[in-house]
């Protein structure tokens, strides 16, 4: 079994508080880094990162059976194969495009609007926890059809089936009030679900209950799994994305002043915040045989995690990687979003991101609007930069000072 590098570990605090520091050297010194206190294997190197997410014989999702099914109360597309999972994906996919993404574009510059509306007279907004993280909840409750009323409820029992799946060590307490968290929204669900098969609407949940595989309606677990897993999915990510995309820009000052003057840029710009910060930093996998990676065999029923944020910055995907650029030759904008994308922020191959081109909808609807009510942004005069997680990784908060503004905000009434 090979040695963890001595004295380096992932789980160490040094890491946590700045893992980019350490990419290059794992990809040169330790691509295959094994961490004995969780027996895991982690993988650095975008050709071997990529190998993994896209090898599906040889790399399954066993491993995301035990680390979500028990939260999300079923089976989870991340687990599923085959044409199960090719009619499932397709069942959810329908809740975000054409006439649905429309309906839920409008939905989210209404949402933006008002959460935003209360600090423009002030001049100072934390971009995290006073924006982003609510309206991330908001668009997912609207995209799923639920009360906005119970969204801090919703959200606090979000965060602990976040916390299990996300946790790479988990104490028997935690585990507890995740899996207490779980089992409260599942029976905030089953009523609903119910209520919708019986008055189906245009939310993702009617869909959900009316749609049929192999001839068969989704049972209410089928149906709660899902929605927990787009609760799960959709809401985390998108509102670090944001964070880190106005994060850049502010640390970017001439690339935040082409984007004020020329908003189709924005879709570069969130697409290389993906590449260069990705949200999601591991995607774990079971090693189905044995496997060699730069001369190192990661044994049979191994537990692997594909380092994103480290394989985004491979000097072999990308040109000069630790370099900020909207204008990067090789980040190709268009594709980003979708199954040919360069960078691995959406993951790669079947399991591929479902959200990819409704999360860009999102971002850019969202900052879209904010950039031009932010004037003369920058970071409040005691704020001190802070990012916290291993497996997703944003801003612990982003407090931000701009000019007042007190007139309306528009798409606001
Ligand atoms: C910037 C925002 C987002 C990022 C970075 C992101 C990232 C990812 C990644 C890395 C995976 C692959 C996991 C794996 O291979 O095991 C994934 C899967 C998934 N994502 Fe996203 N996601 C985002 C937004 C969304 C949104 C908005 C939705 C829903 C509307 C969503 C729904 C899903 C679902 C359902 C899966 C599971 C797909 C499957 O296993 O077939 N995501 N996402």
């Amino acid at each position: 079994m090979p040695r963890a590098e001595t004295g380096f570990s992932v789980l160490s605090d040094d890491f946590a508080a700045a893992p980019y520091r350490y990419f290059a050297g794992l990809r040169e010194r330790a691509p295959v880094h094994y961490e004995p206190a969780i027996d895991s294997y982690f993988l650095s190197r975008y050709q071997d990162v990529k190998r993994v997410l896209t090898d599906h014989q040889a790399f399954s999702t066993e491993t995301l059976q035990v680390r979500a099914e028990p939260v999300m109360r079923g089976p989870v597309l991340a687990q599923m194969t085959g044409a199960e999972h090719t009619a499932k994906r397709k069942i959810v996919v329908r809740g975000f495009t054409g006439q649905a993404l429309q309906d839920q574009i409008r939905a989210i510059r209404a949402n933006a609007a008002e959460l935003i509306a209360p600090f423009l007279p002030r001049g100072r907004v934390d971009l995290v926890n006073d924006f982003g993280k609510p309206l991330a909840v908001y668009v997912t409750l609207d995209v799923l059809g639920l009360d906005k009323k119970d969204w801090q409820q919703v959200a606090a029992w979000h965060s602990g089936v976040a916390e299990f799946i996300t946790s790479i060590v988990l104490t028997p307490e935690r585990r507890r009030h995740c899996l207490d968290c779980a089992e409260q929204l599942e029976a905030y669900l089953v009523p609903l679900i119910e209520q919708r098969r019986r008055h189906p609407g245009e939310d993702l949940i009617s869909t959900l209950c009316t749609a049929e595989f192999d001839g068969i309606a989704m049972s209410n677990r089928d149906v709660t799994a899902l929605i927990i897993n787009v609760l799960a999915a959709a809401t985390e990510p998108a509102d670090k994305t944001l964070a880190l995309l106005i994060k850049h820009l502010i640390d970017h000052p001439e690339q935040m002043a082409q984007v004020r003057q020329d908003p189709t840029l924005l879709p570069a710009a969130i697409a290389e915040t993906l590449r260069y910060t990705p949200p999601v930093q591991l995607i774990p996998r079971q090693s189905e045989k044995d496997a060699v990676f730069a001369g190192t065999t990661v044994p049979v029923g191994a537990t692997i995690f594909c380092m994103i944020g480290a394989a985004n910055r491979d000097p072999d995907a990308f040109t000069a990687p630790d370099t900020f650029d909207i204008h990067r030759p090789d980040l190709g904008t268009a594709r980003s979003f979708t199954a040919a994308a360069q960078h691995l922020a959406f993951g790669t191959g079947l399991h591929q991101c479902v959200g990819a081109a409704f999360a860009r909808a999102e971002i850019e609807t969202v900052a879209a609007m904010l950039i031009p009510l932010l004037d003369q942004v920058h970071y409040s005069p005691d704020f001190r930069y802070r990012e916290t997680g291993l497996y997703t990784r944003g801003p612990a908060s982003l407090s931000l000072d701009f000019t007042p503004v007190h007139e309306g905000v528009p798409g606001h009434d």
